[in-house]
């Protein structure tokens, strides 16, 4: 059933003159509560540009729009101020699933559609949307005899942040993609970056610039063009400019998160709001669910892709994996390396792939018909090594394999330099793109359309980044696009503590990721500690979400340590709510989330390399009820391995206090019932003495 209390008012044209930075703005638009004003002027020669105050204060000074063409000239001066239409939008809907149930969609939106004063008349349309948490605008170009094919070299749209910043970033435009590690640095002193990006200001103001539906479109890193001014960068295309498009068409939305704290970022829906409504219909298919699988161990080197002694994929090592699923309650079983094309160097070139014939030490069809005996289902696997030619040819049949064996989600990969995209180009020749350009955008789109057809979920690894299509394409379900918990097993350097924590206030503000966390073990390849608690491990279920989730480590190591993994057990993937109750960017956050099928409420929360306490308030509980919280915290003996289990009673009037060891973390499960979830638990009682690795206190 979907909630949906439309109200519309469309307003008179009216134009509010608002004095900006530097002198009077053409027209001006206010955000519902009044705080956030994006105002226009057509400066000097006509150049179009925006700003953003936030309180009477600038947020961001007057900034450029516009576009330089490949096949006519560039549009970005000689305007005027065509038309203008402004309305209110006050909606809310519903997510089938996510971190919340129900999203408002409240904004004003203007509508300026800006002429060339002479020669051809082009125009374009920038389309405001102010939020009492940010702003979001895209350019629209309509129909026009004299721009019909339009070939964009360049978006000059800028963001000229006015107070001086922090910023957390990943390099924009580098080989390894997505997967670096987060630097803090004065937005002074950044490159080229990509997004979102987060800033904070010296008067503790909070931005992330990002942007939403990034459909048919490159995909936009941001530059440093002087001071604190960025301006949009647009992934290559082997083929031409970035961008080639037929009018009419819309960029997608280029975003401004805008809060007074971490957590207040963190909460925005705005990057959803921007986007289109689901366009699947009947979406009942897409299952939020927990999995296990056949891939750390590959990871971790003991076991192969490729065929041969260590293969990891075979039919005996699977039915292992969905007998343990199907013990303690796990929906999915991945299996990696059980198709051909893994032997040999696989990512160098990626076109030995089949997606459809298997390692004849591995049969899909009684592994995928033992596993729905066992209410398990198998987990697709694709990996491309970023020849999505070859991947694209064999779309169809890949997807037909997986929907007749009842195969209803797919990891796909795309491992391969940034650049290294093969695709099949309209000469009929290998061309190499970005995993951000629009190729890949339209890749990633035919992919998740495919799938959809046959009631498939996609997860895509080595991703183009999320924009927020989960809400238009709602088994879209989760990508990765930053560093994962592989990094542990075998990075160099792996993951620092604080990654994880930059992950909440960065990579997280874009949606879903499938970390894969879990490592109950500690433990990454040639026995190397992870830096991290086994507390921590659990609280990752809560603060980095996904709607699907993996428990990462090997079914033997969750033998080892039964009283921790109940909580891997119990821990929801899809909620009703999600508060932010304390955060800071890279330093620590605490996350508490609503289960979407009972009144139980989940918290989280991470530290990074510092030990430190926190509170958390629980006045988010019903009114009236008791509650039992089963609290998983670091060791006091053994802080960095051990771990502190208890349940107690609790009620909303409660404030707890959380000890953080340095690295550490601490999940609680507040439940109206003092068990675990029943059919979800273990029906054997766990061994009474840990095992003497492992402190459970
Ligand atoms: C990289 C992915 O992130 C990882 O999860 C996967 O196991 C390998 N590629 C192989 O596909
Ligand atoms: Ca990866």
């Amino acid at each position: 059933m979907r909630l949906c209390l439309v109200a519309l008012a469309v307003l008179a044209l009216q134009l509010t003159h608002v004095q900006g930075a530097y002198g009077a703005a053409t027209s001006a638009v206010r955000s519902p509560d009044g705080k956030l004003v994006v105002s226009l002027r057509l400066s000097g020669e006509g150049r179009p540009e925006y700003s953003i105050l936030r309180g009477g204060r600038t947020v961001i000074d007057w900034s450029r729009l516009g576009f330089i063409l490949a096949n006519a000239p560039k549009l970005e001066r000689n305007f005027e101020l065509a038309h203008v239409e402004q309305k209110a939008i006050d909606e809310t809907w519903e997510q089938p699933w996510g971190e919340r149930r129900f999203v408002r969609n409240r904004c004003t939106e203007q509508r300026l559609t800006l002429r060339e004063k002479t020669g051809d008349q082009r125009s374009f349309t920038v389309v405001f949307r102010v939020f009492d948490d940010g702003a979001g605008f895209r350019y629209e170009f309509p129909a026009q005899a004299a721009l019909t094919q339009v070939g964009i070299t360049e978006e000059l749209t800028e963001f000229a942040v006015a107070e001086p910043a922090t910023a957390w970033w990943i390099p924009g435009g580098e080989w390894n993609r997505y997967e670096y590690l987060y630097q803090k640095t004065p937005l002074a002193e950044v490159g080229q970056v990509h997004t979102p990006v987060t800033l904070k200001t010296a008067s503790g103001l909070h931005i992330a610039i990002h942007e939403a539906a990034l459909v048919d479109y490159a995909g936009m890193w941001l530059r440093r063009v002087s001071g604190q001014r960025l301006k949009a960068v647009l992934s290559p295309s082997s083929s031409g400019p970035p961008v080639q498009r037929q009018a009419p068409f819309a960029t997608p939305w280029r975003t401004l998160q805008i809060a007074d704290s971490a957590a207040g970022l963190y909460m925005s829906d705005l990057v959803l709001n921007l986007n289109e409504p689901n366009k699947l219909g009947d979406v009942s298919w897409v299952k939020p669910f927990k999995y296990v699988g056949i891939w750390w161990g590959m990871h971790l080197g003991t076991h192969t892709w490729a065929s041969g002694p260590k293969h990891g994929a075979t039919t005996k090592e699977t039915m292992r994996y969905i007998d343990f699923a199907a013990k303690h309650g796990f929906r999915g079983v991945l299996v990696e390396g059980w198709n051909k094309g893994w032997d040999g160097d696989w990512f160098a070139r990626g076109d030995e792939f089949s997606f459809t014939e298997a390692y004849p030490d591995f049969d899909i069809a009684a592994l995928a018909a033992y596993a729905k005996k066992k209410g398990v289902r198998l987990v697709g696997h694709h990996e491309t090594a970023g020849n999505i030619a070859v991947y694209e040819k064999q779309l169809g049949p890949a997807l037909d394999l997986y929907a007749k064996l009842g195969i209803d989600a797919v990891k796909t990969g795309y491992v391969a330099d940034a650049g290294g995209v093969q695709a099949m180009g309209e000469d009929g020749r290998i061309h190499f793109e970005w995993h951000d350009g629009q190729v890949q955008a339209r890749h990633h789109l035919r992919v998740v359309e495919e799938a959809a057809r046959r009631r498939i979920a996609v997860n895509a690894h080595e991703p183009i980044k999320d924009t927020g299509l989960r809400r238009t394409y709602p088994n879209w379900v989760s990508r990765e696009g930053a560093r994962g918990m592989e990094y542990n097993a075998w990075g160099d350097p792996p993951n620092p503590p604080e990654h994880e924590v930059n992950l909440v206030f960065t990579r997280m503000l874009a949606g879903p990721m499938d970390y894969t966390p879990g490592i109950l073990s500690l433990t990454g390849a040639g026995g190397k500690r992870i830096q991290s608690t086994v507390a921590r491990q659990l609280a990752l279920y809560v603060v980095l979400y996904s709607p699907i989730q993996m428990a990462a480590d090997l079914p033997e190591n969750y033998a080892k340590y039964p009283k921790p993994f109940q909580f891997i057990k119990d821990v929801p993937a899809d909620w009703s709510e999600t508060r932010v109750l304390n955060g800071e960017v890279g330093d620590y956050a605490t996350i508490a989330r609503k289960d979407r099928n009972s009144d139980d409420w989940y918290l989280g929360s991470i530290t990074d390399e510092e030990s430190r306490t926190l509170h958390a308030s629980l006045s988010f509980l019903d009114e009236g009820r008791k509650y039992y919280a089963t609290i998983y915290r670091d060791g006091t003996r053994t802080p960095d391995t051990g771990i502190g289990i208890e349940t107690r009673p609790v009620s909303r009037y409660d404030t707890l206090e959380l000890k953080l060891a340095a690295a550490g973390g601490q999940a609680i499960r507040i439940s109206t019932h003092p068990g675990s979830r029943g059919p979800r638990s273990s029906p054997k009682p766990a061994p009474k003495k840990p095992p003497p690795e492992f402190d459970v206190e």
